[in-house]
């Protein structure tokens, strides 16, 4: 049997349960291809599924973690005709299999598309789970248009970064909301309007949008109906919204969990070669220091985000 270096967890819990050992190395099947991972992006849901609340279609342990990887094809399975060995290309893998956190990983032919040419493997891997959390908010749940305005709850972490950039781009009006210490960085990115979650009540500040994004929920997004146009909608990525509450205020409310897209894949590798998306990284580590990457993912302040080097 074939091995290489992963990250796994053989038990759920905290950060210590990342092992940093030796795995069997997959092999592509029918419609699969087998990649060498150069960078595996972090999110949020790679330590809730350490931690263990995300069960249910996930593989059994041992599961390596890491659902976002930028990296080269090594080998493709039979009835691959898409993608061919020696592509550099970028997946968010879907939650039923291992994940990106070792050397090499497998993923289905619809699950990958080309890298963006113009970044490395360490900012492609940063855009997958998150950009497409965001588009698939703003653009399928919410049909953010021209002129519309939108509050985004969080807008200077992984989602958010990338949602104020995609508003941005569909040139609604944006305003995030953030901590004292990234106001000037939501300006960067192209809000429009910053809020500091710190100093000031978001609802005395923002009124009438056409849409709230939610990434942090609880209060959060209690506290957002009163700010929503009639007829607007609330996205939340975190909580579904009370059917309810919306009923109540007379507005619409949707809940998305992020689902592999491999042409959407696509257009967002056009909009980074163009320069109009930016994955912004905060931190580089290495695969064996993914305990380290859990911990500051799970301070919840995470600026953009952080990325395991593998090559
Ligand atoms: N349903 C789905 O498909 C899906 C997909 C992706 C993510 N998610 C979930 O969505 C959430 C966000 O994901 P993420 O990757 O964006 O997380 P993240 O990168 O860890 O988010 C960190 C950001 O949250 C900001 N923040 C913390 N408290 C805040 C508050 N009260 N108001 C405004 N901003 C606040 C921080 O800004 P400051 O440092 O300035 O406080 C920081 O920039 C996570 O719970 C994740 O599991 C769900």
């Amino acid at each position: 049997m074939e091995t290489m270096k992963a990250v796994r967890i053989h038990r759920y819990g905290g950060p210590e349960v990342l092992v940093y050992e030796d795995a069997p190395r997959p092999k592509p099947s029918r419609g699969e291809v087998l990649i060498r991972v150069h960078a595996a992006g972090v999110n949020p849901v790679d330590w809730k599924t350490r931690e263990g609340y995300l069960r249910q279609g996930h593989p059994s342990l041992p599961l390596i973690p890491g659902r976002d990887v930028s990296g080269v094809v090594e080998n493709a399975g039979p009835r691959v005709a898409s993608i061919k060995r020696g592509d550099e290309v970028y997946s968010l893998a879907d939650f039923s299999r291992d994940g990106a956190y070792a050397k090499y990983i497998v993923v289905g032919e619809s699950e990958v598309a080309l890298k963006p040419k113009s970044i490395d493997h360490i900012h492609a891997a940063a855009i997958p789970l998150a950009a497409l959390t965001a588009w698939q908010s703003l653009f399928d749940a919410a049909q953010l248009r021209s002129g519309q305005s939108v509050l985004i709850h969080g807008a200077a972490g992984g989602v958010g970064s990338f949602a104020v950039q995609l508003a941005k781009w569909r040139k609604a009006h944006v305003i995030g909301t953030a901590s004292g210490r990234n106001q000037q960085f939501m300006r960067e990115l192209g809000a429009d309007e910053t809020v500091d979650y710190q100093t000031t009540r978001f609802e005395n500040a923002v009124h009438d949008v056409n849409v709230v994004f939610d990434t942090i929920g609880g209060d959060t997004q209690k506290r957002s109906w009163k700010v929503l146009k009639k007829s607007g909608i609330l996205v939340s990525i975190v909580a579904p919204p009370s059917a309810e509450e919306a009923a109540a205020h007379g507005v619409r409310q949707a809940y998305v969990f992020v689902q592999p897209n491999v042409a959407q894949l696509a257009e967002l590798a056009k909009l980074a070669d163009a320069w109009k998306l930016t994955p912004v990284v905060e931190a580089v580590l290495t695969l064996s220091e993914a305990r380290r990457a859990h911990e500051l993912s799970q301070t919840g302040h995470t600026r953009g985000k952080i990325v395991l080097r593998v090559v």
